[in-house]
């Protein structure tokens, strides 16, 4: 795989292990590792729950294009993307221009057994999952995910993510040779 390629995305539901595997991919690396929604947290001093009920999802999306569009220039990266960033805008596009793009997948079963052992604190602050039984989320993960993944797929690569973090880091860097 091109081993010029200095940025490595990780892109994928919420829930699929983006920050996880990628923070494990960068310390293999000794790249830095980035959150963009972690990125639009501080840079607004707003939890993203707050930012949705008070500017709305748009302004967000818009934070999101313009963070990833900002981090696109720099190098020796890993980087997490909020689960919706792909499927917005050209920042799919975007993203696999200036580096590879890894999309984590795991079935709408595998990712909603992960988000219902989260906390509802932490769920609340996923304005998109907030306050939904067990039963609401799949129907949404199912069909949300199916919207989404012709925009996932259109990653370099796909990596099944059903295992540990461990397991899915190592194939990643397998599959990227860098
Ligand atoms: C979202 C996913 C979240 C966050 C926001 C919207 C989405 O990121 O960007 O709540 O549209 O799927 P994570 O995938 O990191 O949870």
């Amino acid at each position: 795989m091109d081993n010029t390629a200095q940025i490595i995305y990780l892109i994928g539901f919420m829930g699929s292990g983006k920050t996880t595997v990628g923070k494990r991919i960068a310390d293999k690396l000794g790249w830095i590792f980035i959150d963009i929604d972690e990125v639009i947290e501080h840079t607004t001093g707003m939890k993203i729950a707050l930012i949705f009920k008070e500017k709305g999802e748009d302004y967000f999306r818009e934070l999101e294009r313009e963070s990833i569009k900002k981090f696109g220039e720099m190098s020796r990266m890993v980087i997490a993307t909020g689960g919706g960033a792909p499927c917005f805008f050209d920042n799919m596009d975007a993203m696999s221009h200036n580096g590879i793009t890894v999309y984590l997948k795991m079935s709408p079963a595998a990712l909603t057994a992960r988000l219902m052992q989260l906390t509802v604190e932490e769920r609340n602050q996923r304005p998109l999952i907030a306050g939904k039984s067990e039963a609401a989320l799949l129907e949404f993960v199912t069909n949300t995910l199916s919207k989404r993944e012709p925009f996932y797929s259109s990653a370099k690569l796909i990596i099944q993510n059903e295992d540990t973090a461990e397991l899915a880091a190592e194939r990643i860097f397998k599959c990227i040779n860098l």
